[in-house]
């Protein structure tokens, strides 16, 4: 999957949220700070800093939900996260999202907090994230 198909996956999936485009996938994909594993289904995304990790994101092409494949991603983000010294994992999420949220708790990451109106939304409305952590 191209940076291109990435950035036009992402307004797919998340059509309500700001887009990020192909130039700013193609600027994550060079950090050193960056974990992506790419699939023609979707992919997943992470980062890091010392012994800490987050999940950034999880997109799975709409026709491919349901088979396990978020799941698959996000386990392979996590080995890797546990592989290069993570501890402590925290994602945010729309508290709207409830496939994805259900996933993380499916996932052994327990809610931790709430950021009020973290998200602004293309709508011009604003959305809670929650926060959660997963101790690896
Ligand atoms: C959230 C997302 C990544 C899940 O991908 P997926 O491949 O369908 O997930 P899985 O098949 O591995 O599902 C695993 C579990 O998550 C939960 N789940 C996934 N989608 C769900 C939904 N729409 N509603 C309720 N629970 C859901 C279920 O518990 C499911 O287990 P089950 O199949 O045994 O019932 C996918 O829906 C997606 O890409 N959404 C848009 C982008 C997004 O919101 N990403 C997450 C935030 S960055």
């Amino acid at each position: 999957m191209t940076p291109y198909k990435m950035s036009e996956l992402h307004s797919r999936c998340m059509p309500n949220y700001q887009n990020w485009s192909a130039d700013y996938y193609r600027t994550l994909l060079k950090s050193k700070n960056s974990i992506f594993h790419i699939e023609e289904f979707g992919f997943g995304f992470a980062r890091f800093s010392k012994d800490e990790g987050e999940i950034i994101m999880i997109m799975i092409d709409p026709s491919f939900r349901h088979k396990g494949r978020g799941t698959l991603l996000l386990k392979k983000l996590l080995d890797d996260l546990k592989s290069i010294g993570c501890k402590k994992i925290f994602l945010e999420v729309g508290s709207n999202n409830e496939g994805a949220i259900a996933l993380y708790k499916k996932n052994n990451f327990e809610k931790i907090g709430e950021r009020k109106e973290y998200y602004s939304l293309k709508t011009g409305g604003k959305l809670n994230a929650l926060v959660f952590q997963k101790v690896l």
